[in-house]
């Protein structure tokens, strides 16, 4: 991999050969989260706006001359990644914005962003002849993984707390994962997981623990700039638990930057649910040490007490000139049924907490009308049908007739 130079540990800096270590840096134990150093003066020879726009792979197989891996073939054969950006034409209207657009990222084959990730997971085991992946996960890491690693036929433990939604444990079963369900917190799953890896030397696809799994998920950014024509927005606002998918993000900017790609930033908004606004508080205080909490919301997949990719997360928001904020799970459930009915883009709790941050920033006026703005949908709606009837109410339930249609319309003033 010429393109790759080696993992940088983000506490202390040092750098290490791609072959050297395997997760995190020695000398931290789990804490020293590993960053991939590329050689961009070698990256520009092959990739540039000419490269991309000659190139019709439509997945995030486009951008393998910026991911960490020697051998895209070994890439699941599924379409992930290149997922819709919309105009959002009628939110912007009644929010009084110009420039809005919606990710939906629910358009992945699992449906959810953890698609991105899983895929370089996948990668990273068969280049180093791992059949055996493990995973901990609010859900949406270990569907995605699941079901990548059925297109591949590798096997997969996967660790998930007792409360994760139903539909994601049915992906888990339906794609044929041994699924180890944890009387306890994702925080705890986390850690039984990892110990279940080092223990039977199975491959970790951990959130953070494994440093390859920010690359896949900076592909998104790549896609919004391409997708936007290079014209690079103001902000991007996306949900935030462990904090790997805003790191990855700006990973994915910062590389665009350095290839030259794009000549300036976008500032990265990330939205947690207050039930779980760990990383929130830590920005407020000017510090990158964690507190940690029993998390408490609605949002499953944001439902994190001890995030994993702190460091990465706090940094993305602060170099990037963005913010961290807090959503209530009201808000959340609002931004469900108005992000629906505004776009017909239907998220799970965690997948509108980006839009649910948008909208509150707006009411604070801190966001200008004619700002370019991407919204990060990050799951997809189905993934939890529960929380969807609690965010909208049941349907109107009548006898078979015209009759009682009409009693009903009668009742609706129709
Ligand atoms: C739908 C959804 N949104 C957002 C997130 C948050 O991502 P991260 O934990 O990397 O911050 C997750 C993670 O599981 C997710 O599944
Ligand atoms: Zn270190």
């Amino acid at each position: 991999m010429k393109h790759v130079l080696g993992l940088k540990c983000v506490l202390c800096g040092t750098e290490y050969g791609i072959d050297e270590v395997e997760y995190v840096c020695p000398k931290h134990g789990n804490e020293g989260i590993l960053d991939v150093v590329y050689d961009y003066a070698y990256i520009r020879k092959h990739m540039s706006r000419i490269t991309l726009a000659r190139n019709h792979d439509y997945s995030i197989r486009r951008y393998a001359d910026v991911l960490p891996i020697a051998r895209p073939g070994l890439l699941p054969p599924l379409q992930i990644g290149w997922t819709p950006l919309y105009y959002a034409e009628r939110l912007c209207r009644q929010l009084g914005l110009t420039n809005l657009y919606i990710k939906d990222d629910g358009r992945n084959p699992t449906a959810s962003f953890k698609d991105r990730a899983s895929a370089i997971g996948i990668v990273k085991a068969r280049e180093k002849g791992r059949n055996i992946i493990t995973a901990a996960s609010t859900g949406n890491a270990a569907s995605s993984l699941s079901g990548l690693a059925a297109s591949v036929g590798i096997t997969t433990y996967i660790f998930v707390p007792e409360r994760a939604p139903q539909a994601k444990v049915a992906q888990l079963l339906v794609f044929g994962s041994h699924v180890v369900m944890v009387r306890g917190t994702y925080d705890q799953a986390f850690d039984l997981c990892l110990e279940a890896s080092a223990a039977y030397g199975w491959y970790s696809r951990n959130t953070a623990y494994n440093p390859y799994l920010s690359e896949g998920k900076k592909t998104a950014s790549l896609e919004i700039c391409e997708q936007l024509g290079w014209n690079v927005p103001d902000k991007i606002f996306v949900s935030v638990g462990d904090g790997c998918i805003i790191g990855g993000l700006w990973k994915g900017l910062r590389d665009l930057h350095a290839l030259g790609l794009i000549d300036r930033l976008p500032q990265l908004i990330g939205v947690q649910a207050e039930g779980s606004a760990v990383l929130v508080k830590a920005w407020q205080e000017g510090t990158e040490t964690i507190t940690p909490i029993v998390p408490n919301t609605i949002a499953d997949s944001i439902s994190v007490g001890i995030p994993r990719d702190a460091i990465k997360a706090l940094r993305a928001v602060r170099e990037s000139g963005g913010q961290f904020v807090a959503v209530s799970d009201e808000e959340i459930l609002d931004a469900m049924r108005v992000l629906a009915r505004g776009a017909g883009v239907f998220g799970e709790p965690a997948g509108v907490t980006g839009f649910a941050g948008l909208r509150h920033l707006l009411q604070q006026g801190k966001v200008k009308p004619d700002e370019r703005i991407v919204v990060l949908v990050t799951g997809n709606g189905l993934k939890d049908v529960q929380s969807a009837i609690q965010a909208t109410g049941k349907p109107y339930i009548i006898e078979p007739s015209m009759s009682a249609l009409r009693e009903l319309m009668a009742h609706l003033g129709q």
